[in-house]
Order: C-alpha cells, then structure tokens, then sequence
C-alpha cells in the first residue's frame, strides 16, 4: 500500500487518537505479572501492541478483548507457563526486549523473534544485563540478534549502567529484576521514558527513584487496577506537524500523553516557533495528560543534542519534515540510535530529503538540514523503508508540496492503524493505492 498526499488547506477539528503505544505495550505485559482484575480503556489497537498481547496469552495469561476495552484476570507471574511454540513478536522491539526481561525469570525455556527488521536490530544491550542476572539468553545465530533463545529461571540482583539511554533496555531489567533475589540498581546518565516505573509504582511497586538511579527488591507483589491509556504522544505528533505546516490549520488533540520523558518534541517544536497551546493538564494513572491545540506556524532551524534525545528520538523523522520547510539550518546531534530503529532512520530521511532537492548532510550522529532549499517538482516519490515512521512522516510534505506518493506504507499498522482516517478527519488530502 502506498499514501498519496496532496496540497491541503486549513486542517482542523477535533482528533482523539487510539492509546499510547509504549504504555499499551506495558499494560499487555505487566498486567499479568499482578494479581487481580484490571480492565484498560483506550488500548491502542495495532499490530505491535497486539503481538504482546498474544505473546502473554501464549504464555497462560487471561485476557479478553470485550468491546473497545482488555479485560486481565491476573494471577502473578507464578502462573505463567512456558509454551512449546516460538513467540513471534512482529516488528516491535518494545515487546521482544521487555517481554524477554519476564521469560528470563520464568521456569523454562523460551524462544523469541520477528521480522526481518526486528531480527536485524541489536539485542546484546538485553543478552548482556539478563545473563548477568542468572538467565540465559542466547542469540541463536550467533549474532547479538533475535533469533533468541531463553533458558529462564532462578535471578539475582545486579547493578548495571546502561550504556546507551533506552527504555526497552531499562524495563527488561527492571521486569526480571522484580522476580530476582536481592536488589537491582540501574544507573541511567540521560533518562529514557519512565513509564514502566511509573506503571510499576501505580500497582504497588516499592521502587525508589533517584535522579540516575533505579533501585528495586525482587518479589514484591503487584495489585491490579484499571488502566486508562492516554493519546498517543508519537502519534500526536504527526498531526502536530501536519497542522503547523499547513496554511490557515487550528486542530485540537485530546487527551495526549504529556509525560515529560516523552514531550521533547514539544519543546523542540517551540523553539522553532511552533504554535500550541496545553489545555485540562491532569493525571491519570500516575501519567500526565491533556489536549494540545495547534496553528500553522512560521518556523526557524535550531539545533537539538544532549539530553533531549531520548525524549524525542521517535519524533526525529518530523523534526527533519519540519526543518526542510523551516529558515535556516536545523541541527540533529547525538542521535545515533537513529541507525537501530525499525529502519536506519539517518539513511532513510536522507534519501526522501534528497527527493525533495533539500540540501543536507549525514553525521556521524545524526544530519544537518538546510530548510526550504527544496525543489519544485511535479511530484515526490518517496519510500517508506517499510518504517511506520518515516512513511508517515514524509506523506505530511504533499500537504505543502502537493502530489507525493510515499511507497510501501503497510507497517503503518503497527503503531498508527487509523492514521488516513484521522488525517482526512481534520481536512488532510490523503489516499491509499
Ligand atoms: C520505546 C523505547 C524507545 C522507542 C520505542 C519505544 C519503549 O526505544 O524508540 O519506539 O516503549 O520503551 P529504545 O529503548 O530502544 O530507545
């Protein structure tokens, strides 16, 4: 399937978007490490959130999908069983990494994969933590890579520094650590997204949190409560971008996620002179939610590096969409996580900036964007590098630039399944052939 866009005018209305895809990933596979009843509204509905969902049931766990919400009967992580079938985890890393963190401290022997694109991103960061707790995990190609095979069991405690900022790496040692013997520590020098600790806490988790530090004991017992996913903050930034991009646009977005380790771009968006307002700021469920509402907007270049690289790395694809038609030079540093993505996301937003006549150059750690040196042509072809990102991402240009096609748009169902509709909601010009 392939996205065709075409110059559009004032998008606007209001958009309620499907949940969160990292806390949708968490509720599937924390929820039936408790115990109890738990029901969680606005799980998000696509195809990598899904494949926990199976994978946990695969294992013994009790879940019902019933209208638009997942019923968990949770009976702690004592009742899961291993499975005589291989655990096909799709495309995502979040359920391949985390979900092997709680296989690495159950009884028995377990094997993970997926995709051609997950079976090419690195897995040593996981191997390496998980067998110096006790497990054994092995890359069954010898290779660092998935293919895995896990022998879990019996776990201690360890102290680890991570060594790149992920999240997924972070939670699949906390998930082993709470079936573990002793205490873990994990000391992270630049935060990733904090939701598992969050979740953990909400359900009861003694963890204490230090500023670069996670420590937490092992068996401690988890309470199920219900779960109500925010908005998708990933996927809100699509429509942020789209909306700033396209002439005479005022869109309000509900509900969002606006967990501070997530919202880089928010703040990247400001300084380039992006216009948003926050409306109904509150908690739910121990996150931070609320609505954004978003103009077209005039935008400069400016340089993102540091510390805020986590906080945006999956919104990096549209801080290039945005910086191709900003003024000035945009500056991407300290991004070279860019490389492990679902595809080499430097590579990929190079080779579509380089169909649009923008005049850019590959680092090392990331790019540097001339912005509106693009070239007026009477159409884009861009590919997708079977990315949901990256396709998403440059399908916005054709709202400015007018007839793009973007090839090869189906891993859009991994993380956004609604994304044409949502966009032709707020008066986007798009098409699927
Ligand atoms: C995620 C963590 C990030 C992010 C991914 C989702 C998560 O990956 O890119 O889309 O839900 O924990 P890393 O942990 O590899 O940085």
């Amino acid at each position: 399937m392939d996205f065709i866009t075409k110059k559009s005018n004032k998008l606007n209305g209001r958009v309620k978007l499907q949940g969160d895809k990292s806390i949708s990933h968490r509720a599937a596979l924390i929820l039936p490490l408790c115990h109890g009843d738990a029901v969680v509204k606005n799980f998000l509905f696509a195809e990598d959130t899904m494949n926990s969902l199976k994978a946990m049931r695969m294992l013994g766990a009790d879940i019902k999908i019933v209208n638009d919400e997942v019923h968990f009967k949770a009976r702690g992580i004592k009742s899961l069983k291993p499975t005589v079938k291989s655990i096909y985890l799709g495309n995502s890393g979040t359920s391949i990494r985390l979900i092997s963190g709680i296989l690495s401290s159950i009884d028995g022997y377990f094997a993970v994969y997926g995709d051609d694109s997950l079976c090419k991103r690195p897995m040593k960061r996981i191997i390496d933590p998980l067998n110096m707790m006790g497990a054994r995990v092995k890359s069954i190609l010898n290779n660092d890579k998935a293919p895995l095979l896990i022998k879990g069991g019996k776990l201690k405690g360890i102290e680890h520094s991570l060594e790149v900022p992920s999240a997924q790496v972070k939670s699949a040692i906390i998930l082993a650590a709470l079936n573990a013997e002793g205490e873990t520590k994990i000391k992270e020098k630049v935060k990733a997204r904090d939701h598992t600790e969050r979740m953990l806490k909400y359900l009861g988790a003694d963890l204490e949190i230090g500023k670069d530090e996670i420590r937490l004991r092992g068996g401690q017992k988890l309470q199920a409560r219900d779960i109500f996913v925010p908005s998708d903050f990933s996927s809100a930034a699509f429509i942020i971008t789209a909306a700033a991009l396209t002439e005479n646009s005022e869109v309000i977005i509900e509900d969002v996620l606006l967990n501070p380790t997530r919202t880089g771009f928010l703040e990247a968006f400001r300084d380039m002179g992006g216009q948003f307002e926050i409306l109904d700021l509150r908690e739910a469920n121990n996150e931070l939610i609320g609505s954004i509402k978003v103009y077209s907007s005039k935008l400069k270049g400016i340089t993102i590096e540091g510390a805020i690289i986590p906080r945006i790395i999956d919104e990096i694809p549209l801080i290039a969409v945005l910086a191709a038609f900003a003024e000035g030079e945009t500056l991407i540093k300290d991004a070279q996580e860019l490389k492990y993505k679902e595809s080499n996301r430097i590579e990929s937003i190079a080779y579509n900036l380089k169909e649009m006549g923008i005049e850019y150059e590959i680092r090392e750690d990331g790019l540097k964007i001339l912005g509106n040196t693009f070239v007026v042509k009477d159409k884009y072809n861009f590919y997708s590098f079977k990315d949901h990102r990256i396709a998403m991402a440059f399908a916005l240009v054709g709202f400015v630039l007018d007839n793009v096609r973007v090839y090869d748009c189906d891993n859009v169902r991994t993380s956004f399944p609604d994304f044409i509709k949502v966009m032709e909601g707020i008066n986007g010009k798009i098409n699927m052939i």
